[in-house]
């Protein structure tokens, strides 16, 4: 029987790894945490629906484009098995009019040396999302015997879940990076909620973002269940729409991370690094002004790159500047063409998430 997963961080070498797909994608229905987290002047605003499906199948040939490097590298590429996303759901303690997708991966399983574990994601209409890794995580589990497939506590995500006229229509940029300051965010802390994409892993370490989509309960439930790990709180003032880590604080190699410029880690947070000789370096500015049409995420996709291993990363083939700065950084870069799947959710990293690379559990903080 062999070994399939095993994962520590975001840098050792890649062997084995999961790809979303962008079948049957919508833009899902207004729900309590989701309005919040679209930019008030964004064109998707007030809409939902399946995506066009032209949009869908160029998501899919991008994707394509980063299996194939990836195979062609000799990373064992998994993909999941898309379900009918528009589909109305229902639990006990709410309804919704609709899924969304399973792009991105990042966002629902977080790989923990030999366990993958199913996040406790806040969006309603993500609730079913883990239901297409599910045949993959039962043939890991049936091929290695060490896998330890896990879901963490389901949250229940009733109306006790949000905080409800969080924001009103006109809240200027400037009240909610005040919010953002205070840590004042559209959920509440009734149960633990998380995206996989809050968790930076780092070996012995854990760097948790405190934003609109992973509350503090969060962090206390980390800690309880990983007592040998470290968990860090982590928080990023500069940003309006704290989602995700990985546009804006991303390690490159043991001793190097690159911070997004808008939203610089601050005091005494940046201490640890500092004090184990961490560079944090300014990310270079995106090669865009705006993102691609019908995308949520920022331009600062630019810095969500996918490393292979400690020299070499790639980057999305447009954004010339960060492919620059990689460069210069040391790292042997590999341009992929990805720009029309980040409206399904993300980038390079986002778009994946880890099975196997090669490497152990290492304290790179002691
Ligand atoms: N909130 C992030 C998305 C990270 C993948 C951004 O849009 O910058």
């Amino acid at each position: 029987m062999a070994k399939i997963v095993s994962s520590w961080n975001d840098w050792d070498p890649l062997k084995r790894v999961i790809v979303g797909r962008c079948d049957n994608s919508v833009i899902p229905p207004e729900e309590p945490a989701t309005s919040e987290k679209v930019p008030v002047d964004s064109e998707m605003r007030g809409m939902w629906g399946l995506r066009p499906l032209e949009t869908v199948e160029r998501g899919n040939e991008c994707l394509e484009n980063l299996v194939k490097i990836l195979e062609d590298r000799g990373v064992v590429v998994d993909r999941p098995t898309p379900l009918q996303w528009n589909q109305a759901i229902g639990t006990p303690d709410f309804r919704n009019d609709s899924m969304m997708t399973c792009m991105p991966p990042r966002d629902i399983l977080l790989t923990i040396g030999n366990e993958i574990m199913a996040a406790a994601n806040s969006f309603r209409c993500r609730y079913f999302e883990y239901l297409a890794y599910w045949p993959l995580m039962e043939e890991y589990f049936e091929q290695d015997p060490d896998f330890k497939w896990t879901q963490a506590p389901r949250p229940r995500l009733t109306d006790r879940s949000y905080k409800h006229n969080y924001y009103d229509e006109k809240i200027t940029l400037e009240e909610r990076l005040v919010r953002t300051a205070n840590k004042d965010f559209v959920t509440t802390e009734v149960e633990p909620m998380w995206d996989a994409a809050d968790v930076m892993r780092m070996g012995k370490d854990l760097f948790i973002q405190h934003g609109l989509t992973t509350n503090r309960a969060a962090m206390d439930w980390f800690q309880r269940y990983y007592p040998e790990y470290r968990v860090h709180a982590v928080n990023f003032p500069g940003d309006p729409y704290p989602i995700h880590i990985d546009a804006t604080f991303v390690p490159l190699r043991p001793g190097l991370i690159i911070n997004n410029p808008h939203r610089p880690l601050p005091e005494p947070q940046r201490a640890i690094f500092e004090a184990n000789d961490w560079q944090i370096v300014e990310a270079a500015q995106p090669a865009h002004t705006e993102p691609p049409a019908l995308c949520y995420s920022s331009v600062w996709l630019s810095m969500n790159c996918l490393v292979l291993d400690p020299k070499t990363v790639i980057v999305e083939a447009s954004e010339v500047y960060q492919q620059e700065q990689m460069d210069k950084l040391g790292m042997n870069v590999i341009p992929c063409d990805l720009r029309d799947a980040y409206p399904f959710g993300g980038g390079l990293h986002c778009s994946t998430a880890d099975v196997y690379r090669e490497g152990e559990c290492l304290d790179y903080f002691p």
